[in-house]
């Protein structure tokens, strides 16, 4: 069957066409624009501005989804939605759009809710997943695990408390200087860096729950970073534009103040990944599953999908590990569209509504 997905959860406006049955789900197009720079200068997202600029790209992007699969509204089967969680103004313009295509065109509308969205990525590939499995869910907003023995037994095992791992990227991103999103420029200059180099905490590591804290990390990270650059704050009140000019031109001057930073970086990148792998393998050891599924922008960091990989063999763990390809871990409407696939709730443009609340009902 044909599905359109539309994605409007924050601030990307998403469309796809995915060709989907039992076996396979195939892409047949997957267009996104963004409002991400129209947001740079005040260094987060405004969620007004998101919702008008979501506003004038719906249309056209829905009209590229179709154009670029070579499919008319004549066959499609569906429209898979995101209803929830997100931003109310963003979600509003991707439900009513949806109604409003659902209503005109006579297609059922699937609601979906955005975190399974991300889980769903791990089916779009003709790869068979086994049950039971532990899913890690790690987006901008989110650090939760799953324990999924089918599409529809689904139990939630914990999250985190405070700070979501991808928020903790973020705002040290921030703290340097960079705009939203922080997490790739922090997986950068980890590259170069020395992840021993500094012992930041691994919050929660340990419990005997499924629950995870960054808020500490990143109180950890900013201590550290201020110990070897006072200035660093008080230059980034007074010049606009960010890291880079305090870098080069008074601060990190020296290769050596170069390493320190790299250092920083990988040492927090180290610290969220062992926090996020060892409690997935709980988890997994636990419920003796047969699948480990990554999700959410964080699996885009190629270290995390590294280290997964790295431990797995190494504990001689006999699961099947699985991770989407990384343009399919951040916000996108194909998804959404294959979530929509393995939905059994169906919905009417008289009765959907957007709830930025939903969290995993
Ligand atoms: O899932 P997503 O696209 O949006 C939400 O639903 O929140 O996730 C965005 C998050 C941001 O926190 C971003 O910094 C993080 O994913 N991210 C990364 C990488 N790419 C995206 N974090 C670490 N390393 C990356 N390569
Ligand atoms: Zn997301």
């Amino acid at each position: 069957m044909n599905i359109l997905g539309i994605e409007t959860s924050c601030d990307e406006t998403g469309a796809a066409i995915i060709d989907a049955n039992e076996h396979q789900r195939r892409i047949l197009s997957n267009v996104l624009a963004t409002s991400m720079h129209t947001h740079a200068k005040s260094g987060g997202i405004i969620p007004e501005i998101a919702a008008r600029q979501q506003g004038t790209y719906m249309i056209p992007v829905i009209h590229e989804a179709l154009t670029k699969a070579h499919i008319s509204s004549s066959q499609l089967d569906a429209i898979a939605v995101t209803h929830g969680p997100g931003l109310i103004g963003s979600l509003l313009v991707g439900v009513e759009t949806a109604k409003t295509l659902s209503y005109l065109w006579n297609k059922p509308l699937i609601p979906v809710n955005h975190l399974f969205g991300h889980v769903y990525a791990n089916w779009i590939s003709d790869h068979t997943i086994v049950f039971p499995a532990v899913v890690l869910i790690v987006s901008g907003g989110h650090t939760d695990l799953l324990l999924m023995k089918s599409h529809t037994d689904i139990t939630w095992l914990g999250g985190t408390c405070d700070d979501a791992a991808g928020e903790c990227f973020d705002k040290c991103a921030r703290l340097l200087g960079y705009d939203y999103p922080g997490g790739p420029k922090i997986a950068q200059f980890a590259k170069s860096g020395d992840n021993a180099a500094f012992s930041f905490p691994r919050p929660m590591i340990y419990n005997h729950d499924y629950d995870f804290s960054f808020s500490g990390l990143k109180t950890s990270f900013l201590n550290a970073t201020k110990q070897h650059f006072p200035l660093l704050r008080k230059e980034l009140t007074h010049i606009k534009g960010g890291w880079q000019q305090v870098a080069f031109g008074s601060q990190l001057s020296t290769s050596a103040q170069k390493q320190i930073l790299y250092n920083l970086c990988a040492s927090l990148e180290k610290a969220i990944i062992d926090v996020l792998i060892i409690k997935t393998l709980k988890a997994a050891r636990k419920y003796d599953v047969n699948s480990i599924l990554l999700s959410g922008g964080v699996a885009a960091n190629q270290a995390l999908r590294d280290t997964f990989a790295e431990i797995l063999e190494k504990e001689k763990l006999s699961v099947q590990f699985v991770v989407p390809e990384k343009s399919l871990c951040t916000d996108n409407a194909a998804m959404i569209a294959a979530a929509g696939f393995f939905t059994k709730e169906k919905a009417t443009w008289n009765d959907l509504e957007a709830n930025p609340q939903l969290y995993f009902a």
